[in-house]
Order: C-alpha cells, then sequence, then structure tokens
C-alpha cells in the first residue's frame, strides 16, 4: 500500500498573502499527521513564496513522520538542506516564473551538478529522490547516481484532456515504475493528484509513495469553511 506525504505548501502561500504568523504550516504538519499522513512534504523554493527558512527549521524538529523537502540544486538551499538535515531531500527543477514545478528534473542534462548534490546530501545522511518525468533514459541516470528513489511526474496524466490520453499516460507511468523498481529505486509518484483521479494512480504496481498537496488543501480549506464561519458568527453575536 503506498504511503501518503502531504505537501503543505499552500497553508504557508495563505500565511505569506498577509505576511502573518497564520495559518502555521507547522500546526498544519501535526494535524495532517493526525489525519493519517506518512510523511510531509515542502518545498523551499528560492523566492520563499511560501515555505521559510524557520519552517523548514521547526519542522524539522516538530514533524514525527518523515519530512520531505522538495528543492532545486541552488547552491543557497542546498546550504540549507545540509545543515537542517530533513529525512528525506526531493531535487526538483525550478523557474521562478512558474505556478508550480513544471516537468521533472534533467537528471541528463545536469547531471554532473545533480551528482555533486546528491553526493553532499548522502554524507549528511539525508536520503534523496529525484523527481522525473516517466522516461527509462532518466531513470537509468537517476540509478547510477545512487539515488534512493525517483518521484515520477503525474502532471502528464493528472492533466490529460481525454479518456484516452489519461490510459496512455498512465501506461507510461506503469512502464516506467516498473524499470524504476527493476533498477532498484523507489518508486514515488506525484503532482496534480486528486481525489478523482488517485486511485489507479495508487495501484501502480510497487508505488511506495504518493505526495498530494494542491487537491487536499483545497478540500481542508472547504470542509473546515463552514464550522469557522459559525465559531466568528458565535462570537460577534
Ligand atoms: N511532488 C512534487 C515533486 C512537487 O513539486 C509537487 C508540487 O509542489 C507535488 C508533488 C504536489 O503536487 P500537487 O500540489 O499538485 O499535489
Amino acid at each position: 500500500m503506498p504511503k501518503l506525504g502531504v505537501n503543505i505548501d499552500h497553508v504557508a502561500t495563505i500565511r505569506q498573502a498577509r505576511r502573518t504568523v497564520e495559518p502555521d504550516p507547522v500546526w498544519a504538519a501535526s494535524l495532517a499527521e493526525l489525519g493519517g499522513a506518512d510523511g510531509i512534504t515542502i518545498h523551499l523554493r528560492e523566492d520563499r513564496r511560501h515555505i521559510q527558512d524557520r519552517d523548514v527549521r521547526v519542522l524539522r524538529d516538530t514533524v514525527q513522520v518523515k519530512l520531505n523537502l522538495e528543492m532545486a540544486t541552488a547552491e543557497e538551499i542546498v546550504r540549507i538542506a545540509i545543515q537542517t538535515k530533513p529525512h528525506k531531500v526531493t531535487l526538483v527543477p525550478e523557474k521562478r516564473e512558474e505556478v508550480t514545478t513544471e516537468g521533472g528534473l534533467d537528471v541528463i542534462g545536469n547531471r554532473d551538478r545533480i551528482a555533486e548534490v546528491v553526493d553532499r546530501l548522502h554524507e549528511t545522511g539525508i536520503e534523496v529522490a529525484l523527481f522525473i518525468d516517466p522516461e527509462e533514459s532518466q531513470i537509468e541516470v537517476s540509478r547510477e547516481l545512487g539515488v534512493s528513489g525517483v518521484e515520477l511526474h503525474t502532471g502528464c496524466y493528472a492533466d490529460a484532456a481525454d479518456e484516452a490520453n489519461k490510459v496512455r499516460e498512465l501506461l507510461k507511468l506503469t512502464e516506467a515504475g516498473a524499470v524504476a523498481i527493476r533498477a532498484g529505486l523507489l518508486l514515488h509518484l506525484g503532482h496534480g493528484l486528486t481525489y478523482r483521479n488517485v486511485v489507479p494512480v495508487a495501484r501502480i504496481n510497487g508505488v511506495s509513495e504518493l505526495n498530494i498537496g494542491h487537491s487536499i488543501i483545497a478540500r481542508a480549506v472547504l470542509v473546515g469553511l463552514e464550522p469557522a464561519v459559525r465559531e466568528m458568527k458565535r462570537l460577534i453575536q
């Protein structure tokens, strides 16, 4: 059965909209754990648009399940990871202008830098996974770099315009997943997964972890809104 990593970046996005202290992603992590999350995922972006350095430090001390830090290979961020030592780092590509991570890492094209960062993280005792597109060549180079796992990008599956494309993308993920497992890599999947599209992906053979953010936080905002309004109404009356 796959484990669930809950990405709580959006909680920090709401906080940063007002540069205030609420909602605190640290509280969100605790609640996600109470709900059964097997891991907490955060992305420390270079532009600090949501998760802040302080969040990484406090979550490192407070999260009781696995803390998975998504990050680019930018030197400043690598240093923070080495100092704070999350359980796991998932290396992702990052562009300032993107709304969310677009596409997987090009492990082939950026092999030297990725290899250097992987080695430095390993020396500190941090487990490393690479976020890549479901392509055999990227999986093969990931294996050569000695990482423990790959997270296959499920965005094309999630965004498929029709059923035929969805089936094709699911097959691609299934086949790439089998390649990763044969290569001895842990198979993680993530990006764009929702309550509606997650089940076929969770059934892919050998998948050990799903990382889901947007859909869970979106649902949390809606299912929590009614009691939140009731509570405020009671106070002002
Ligand atoms: N996995 C990776 C590597 C990501 O970059 C993201 C988005 O931050 C996710 C999973 C979660 O994607 P979503 O928010 O679409 O569920």
